[in-house]
């Protein structure tokens, strides 16, 4: 499948921001084998959010891996004026990149820059913005990310209001726009996001701290009926 048939197919995303560095190919390995094909790199740039966490030299290490188990890399840019960065992240082999609303007063010109680079293109909201605020990009983008924590760490608690704000993320973008959803997305959260229309699902830490990642993507996929 496409990166583009991928993204608007349902996907449980494992974002790798919660893998063991020290053994990333093999944790790649494990979701990919498990039946992952939309793996999540979580980057964070200490401005936009307070940690530092993953760049493009992490997308080029796993691409070829992702690429030939016919998966593909959804990189989320939770970084400050991403126009700066987003080249680097196409060079380095991302499929798609998303871009936090908050991040830049160019958001719309940051769009066509990734669709540019021939990436597809996602907008993140974080949770204190407003639906409305994708709404003049229902026509560019490729999906939304509505987050369903506040961004910067793995392991925090599901919002509880998310899936209300997904169904009126929802109404504003219309029926054909995929909406991904991204923090404390585990079996117990999934289903109800699911409902709300989200079709894209990053999970952390409850696929790469579980004892069994492999067993937990399954486990997460099933809640949601995938
Ligand atoms: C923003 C990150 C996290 C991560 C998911 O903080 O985007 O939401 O992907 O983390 P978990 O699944 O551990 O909540
Ligand atoms: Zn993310």
């Amino acid at each position: 499948m496409t990166a583009a048939e991928l993204i608007r197919s349902p996907q449980v995303e494992p974002s790798i921001l919660s893998a063991d560095y020290s053994r990333l190919a093999d944790e790649v390995r494990l979701v990919l084998d498990a039946g992952a094909r939309v793996v999540h790199v979580d980057v964070m740039d200490g401005h936009f959010v307070p940690p530092v966490t993953i760049g493009p030299v992490i997308v080029e290490a796993i691409r070829d891996q992702v690429h030939e188990a016919g998966g593909v890399l959804d990189c989320h840019l939770m970084v400050e004026r991403p126009e700066r960065q987003v080249e680097q992240f196409a060079s380095a082999g991302a499929d798609s990149i998303t871009i936090q609303v908050e991040a830049t007063p160019n958001v719309d010109y940051v769009v066509r820059m990734v669709h540019a680079l021939g990436c597809l293109a996602g907008v993140a909201i974080n949770p204190g913005t407003p639906v409305e605020a994708v709404a003049e990009l229902t026509g560019e983008v490729d999906f939304v990310l509505c987050m369903t924590v506040n961004p910067g760490w793995g392991g925090q608690s599901f919002i509880e209001l998310s899936p209300c704000k997904v169904r009126r993320l929802r109404e504003v973008l219309g029926p054909d726009v995929p909406i991904q959803v991204d923090g404390g997305i585990a079996a117990g959260t999934i289903a109800s996001v699911s409902q709300a229309g989200a079709t894209l699902f990053v999970a952390g830490s409850a696929i790469f701290h579980a004892d069994d990642p492999a067993a937990a993507y399954a486990e997460i996929a099933a809640a949601a009926g995938l």
